[in-house]
């Protein structure tokens, strides 16, 4: 696969978020620390982080006022996770215009049938109870729109879970379309996943597959150490671990997940010094003797640890909140220079730059004089 076509743009790294929300440490082990190391690598040319609250919308259309008001939050757990308004930029979706036009273009280039087969909106559709003909259209498109914000960036790189790769797979799809079709324009991108599998979908605390708002079973990033604490004593392990001796099971347990995806060996010298490594606590747990209190004040510790500074981090923004506007607008701003430069490759590959195009003119006074209708 051929990653770069525009050289001039470098390597550009676009992904982003609903803000139907707040983010929880679901999404911080899923893309969000990504994000922040690849920011400090100083590796990529423009990093794009969008609000995608066009995109909310789209099953959120009764409620606009629930987006309006995360779209803030999650500008401040952007911030908070370490996310440098010097070294990337936040965007909100709904106002760079130039999304929905190239999103139009790209319809034409997408078949029902195959936006029907990706399984990731297979899913939404089924947790939301859409039956059949109530799909909204806008929703039901999504993906085609997610390949607009992808490639109206030239974006090369796009860090995110799992469940986006059917997402990149039909960009990709619609990248080679449209250059077939229209020349080359332009470029496919790569999706970036986790490294370590276990982040790719951290189950919710009550050890259901997913975390969700609505089934109340998050742990936010900005959680407070009360409500951390609460969450994290509520956790569920393994119900058949019902003794301290008894043997304990690793499967399932989210309190030796949420260690897997959080957990450093320096943790346990600062906060478990009885064992040197995670696989050591979880020899003993298997085994027996390891009660499920100390492994959840552990995994507390842990988890406060890495909240802490988020937290510190966020209440420093929230009393700058007319500063964070500012700092969406500004990327806004990029990102609309940015996109408006795309629109006219776009326009000029599709023949439809009418007014920027002097020879279109001059040979349609041309053919007219000569009657070739
Ligand atoms: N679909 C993503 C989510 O569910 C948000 C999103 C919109 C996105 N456009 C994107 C992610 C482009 C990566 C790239 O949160």
């Amino acid at each position: 696969m051929q990653i770069r076509k525009n050289m001039e743009m470098g390597k550009v790294i676009l992904t982003g978020d609903r803000p139907t929300g707040k983010l929880h440490i679901g999404h911080y082990v899923g893309s969000l620390r990504r994000r922040v190391e690849l920011q400090n690598t100083g590796e990529y040319d423009k990093i794009f982080i969008m609000i995608a609250d066009a995109q909310a919308l789209t099953d959120n259309a009764d409620n606009p006022e629930k987006i309006r008001q995360n779209v803030i939050e999650v500008a401040l757990d952007y911030l908070a996770a370490g996310l440098d308004p010097d070294k990337v930029n936040i965007f909100i979706q709904s106002a760079v215009p130039e999304l929905t036009e190239l999103a139009f273009y790209y319809m034409n280039l997408v078949s029902v049938a195959r936006v029907q087969r990706n399984p990731t909106v297979k899913t939404e559709i089924e947790m939301r109870g859409f039956s059949g003909e109530s799909i909204p259209a806008g929703f039901f498109c999504y993906p085609i729109s997610q390949a607009a914000d992808i490639t109206l960036f030239h974006g090369t790189t796009v860090p995110a879970g799992e469940d986006q790769k059917p997402m990149i797979e039909l960009t990709n799809e619609i990248v080679r379309r449209f250059n077939n079709m229209y020349g080359e324009t332009l470029n496919e991108c790569q999706v970036l996943l986790p490294e370590n599998c276990v982040c790719m979908r951290l189950p919710g605390t009550d050890g259901k597959a997913k975390m969700s708002k609505s089934l109340d079973n998050c742990i936010y990033i900005s959680e407070s150490e009360k409500e951390l604490k609460k969450k994290v004593n509520s956790m569920f392990t393994d119900p058949k671990h019902l003794t301290i001796e008894s043997p304990g099971h690793l499967e399932g347990n989210c309190v030796f997940i949420d260690l897997d995806a959080f957990c450093e060996d320096s943790d346990f010298e600062k906060f478990l010094p009885e064992y040197k490594n995670l696989q050591e606590m979880k020899d003993h747990y298997t085994r027996g003797g390891l009660g499920d209190g100390t492994c959840k004040k552990f995994l507390f510790n842990v988890l406060n640890d890495r909240l802490e500074p988020m937290r510190q981090r966020r209440a420093k923004y929230e009393k700058d909140i007319e500063g964070v506007y500012d700092i969406l607008r500004r990327g806004t701003e990029v990102a609309r220079k940015v996109g408006m430069k795309t629109i006219e490759e776009v326009r000029h590959a599709m023949r439809i730059d009418y007014f920027d195009d002097k020879q279109l003119i001059a040979e349609q006074v041309k053919r007219f004089a000569e009657k070739k209708y």
